[in-house]
């Protein structure tokens, strides 16, 4: 159980790659709170890392407020969000994640959780299918798409849904395509924009003064909002200036770019290729003004 000090909390917690190596860098006295939707993942972590700093807890790292206060911890110390999938997602064929190996369309980071990709592709209307592939893949050929796939349901597994995606891409984009129509029925079926917008309003007052929040994103939607987030302390990207035209935010951004891998990361990990990494620093006083809205 953690006690009521300062705590490290690492969200999420994947193979418990990053957890691994802050209790490395972490004094005897520190915690290190991993949070993941995956059981899958925590199980992995919990093999990986035996030490008694570290707790692996599963939940929605939008559901941190409540997480930390059921652990009697009012502010933490630091905040690492590494958002999105992990390589075992990727490369379990059953998890649905990937069009390149048959698997069902299920797609859950948490597989308790009731919706799957099979439900948004089978029985979403052809609109609301066109506007996920719309905002969440950023697809120009949303249309088309979703009048394709609507047309040839029910579609059961993953091939039977890229197999409809190559037929309705334009020749020269299938891999992009499928790529961006995976990831945005991905991001619809976990809710992924929802709950990273969540746990940024959050943020600032879960960290201590002067405390730091790390967030390595995948793709420019997460990106973005990160970024606004980070520099103008609200999710609408606009400064908010008080009187003296000083920013009104809780947050010293400090990453005007973000951190990207150089080319010896991407060639030891080249999943690593579309990570970007943002810090922002928690100011001494969240502005009384302040409102993660904007
Ligand atoms: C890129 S992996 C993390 C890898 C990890 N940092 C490591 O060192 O091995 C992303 C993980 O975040 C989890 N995840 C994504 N969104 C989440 C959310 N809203 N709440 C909790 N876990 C989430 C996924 O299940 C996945 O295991």
């Amino acid at each position: 159980m953690i006690k009521k000090r300062s705590a490290r909390s690492t969200c999420p917690l994947g193979g418990g790659g990053h957890s691994a190596t802050l209790l490395k860098a972490l004094g005897p006295d520190a915690c290190v709170l991993g949070i993941d939707r995956d059981g899958e993942a925590l199980e992995a972590a919990r093999r990986r890392i035996d030490d008694d700093r570290f707790e692996a807890a599963r939940g929605n790292f939008a559901d941190l407020p409540r997480l930390l206060s059921g652990r009697d911890i009012d502010a933490v110390d630091g905040l690492l969000l590494d958002l999105g999938i992990s390589s075992h997602h990727v490369d379990a064929p059953e998890r649905g994640f990937s069009y390149r190996a048959e698997g069902d369309l299920d797609m859950r980071m948490d597989r308790r959780a009731p919706r799957t990709a099979a439900h948004v592709v089978n029985d979403w209307s052809e609109r609301d299918l066109r506007d996920v592939l719309y905002e969440y893949g950023e697809e120009r050929n949303a249309r088309r798409i979703a009048r394709a796939v609507t047309e040839a349901r029910p579609l059961e597994t993953t091939t039977a849904l890229a197999e409809v995606v190559r037929e309705a891409a334009s020749p020269r984009e299938e891999v992009s395509t499928l790529s961006r129509v995976f990831q945005a029925i991905r991001i619809a079926v976990n809710d992924e924009l929802d709950a990273l917008e969540r746990i940024l309003k959050a943020a600032p007052r879960l960290l201590k003064p002067g405390a730091r929040t790390a967030v390595i994103s995948y793709h420019s939607l997460e990106d973005r909002r990160v970024k606004r987030f980070f520099r103008y302390g609200n999710l609408r990207g606009e400064p908010v200036r008080d009187l003296y035209g000083n920013l009104i935010s809780p947050w010293r951004d400090q990453t005007r770019s973000p951190v990207r891998p150089d080319d010896d990361e991407v060639e030891a990990n080249p999943r690593s290729r579309s990570a970007r990494l943002r810090v922002a620093e928690r100011r001494d006083e969240i502005p009384d003004r302040w409102s993660p809205d904007g």
